[in-house]
């Protein structure tokens, strides 16, 4: 079996965990803008990587069910919520939940998706103490999440950002939820404290440059593919990756060029942009940032003392994410 074979079989695990949570009940409308993003689609990346990182420290991937869906379940609260902080009507190729379903009924669903996690978590096979643990890392990365949320709405209004910023930020609205998943898939199986936390740096890493990647993706990606309204961070002035390596390899010109986009309320803004950040090379520069942070992932993981044909998965994994187009 190839790997895209054995994500696929680990996916339709969490898939099927998913369906069984997210029956529709009575209020029926909170119940299925509940259901609305989470079953249209994604690629159930989180769980994917908490058990791999399960199996690879020598546990049981399927044990980790459905502590793996309550993953994808926070994932999708934070989609649903997202949708709204950054005025997209399109998600998982679908209408966003608060387009269908309006933006009071959206919150309540993204409120009860993040509860729901709570409870998929308490009804894991584990012991107490362990689903203390999941506990208390779910809602740190939750809080971390939304600091991470309020720095990049707050960049929106800042000419100013500097990259460290917008590397922290982008740690804590993806990357800590991409190392939780990995730490807790670790905990699961009762690692040491010290070894899950290597494997949350390993996380972080793969998380930056899955963010990077988003981030090309939203100008750059094919919006069939993605799912997702193609441009709307520059529509929203999001201080991305592209805007910060354009800045960093751009003529004073080009500078106050990219300025003047991204103040203007332009039809064309988006394509004037995005020729900009052709023109500066500020593309590639995003790609080899994702280039970046995906090796040191892929050298902490060889780091790791395990069985090698374990650690491949995680490997391949992370190397196949370096050409996803959604
Ligand atoms: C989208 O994440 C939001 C980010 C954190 C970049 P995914 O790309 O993993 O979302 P899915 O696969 O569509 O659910
Ligand atoms: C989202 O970042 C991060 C979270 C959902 C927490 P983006 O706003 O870039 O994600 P997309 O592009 O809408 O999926
Ligand atoms: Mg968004
Ligand atoms: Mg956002
Ligand atoms: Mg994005």
């Amino acid at each position: 079996m190839n790997i895209k074979e054995k994500l696929a079989i680990k996916a339709k695990d969490v898939e099927k965990a998913l369906h069984d949570y997210l029956v529709v009940r009575e209020p029926t409308k909170l119940y299925e803008a509940m259901a609305h993003i989470p079953l249209a689609g994604g690629k159930r990346l989180r769980p994917i990587m908490a058990q791999l990182t399960c199996e690879m420290v020598g546990g049981d991937g399927l044990k980790s069910i459905p502590f793996a869906a309550s993953l994808e379940v926070i994932h999708n609260f934070t989609l649903v919520h997202d949708d709204v902080m950054d005025d997209d009507d399109l998600r998982h190729g679908v209408a966003a939940c608060h387009t269908v379903y309006g933006l009071p009924t959206a919150i309540l669903a993204g409120d009860s998706l993040f509860a729901y996690a709570f409870e998929m978590i308490v009804e894991s096979d584990v012991s107490d103490k362990v689903k203390a643990e999941l506990v208390r890392h779910t809602a740190y990365t939750v809080r971390r999440i939304a600091e991470g949320q309020q720095m990049d709405m707050d960049f929106e209004n800042q000419t100013n950002v500097n990259y460290e910023s917008y590397i922290k930020m982008i740690k804590y609205k993806t990357a800590v939820l991409l190392g939780s998943s990995m730490q807790m898939g670790a905990i699961i199986n009762n690692v040491n404290e010290i070894d899950s936390k290597f494997l949350y740096k390993c996380g972080i890493n793969l998380g930056l440059a899955f963010q990077i990647q988003d981030d090309y993706l939203d100008l750059f990606g094919d919006q069939e593919v993605i799912g997702k309204k193609v441009g709307g961070d520059v529509i929203e002035n999001k201080k991305t990756i592209l805007y910060h390596m354009c800045f960093a390899k751009s003529s004073n010109d080009q500078k106050s060029l990219l300025n003047e986009i991204y103040k203007s309320d332009d039809s064309n803004k988006v394509e004037k942009a995005k020729k900009l950040f052709v023109e500066t090379k500020a593309d590639q520069a995003a790609l080899n940032l994702v280039k970046k942070y995906s090796d040191l992932a892929i050298k902490s993981i060889n780091d790791l003392d395990v069985n090698q044909s374990k650690k491949q998965e995680l490997i391949d994994l992370s190397q196949l994410l370096l050409t996803r187009k959604f």
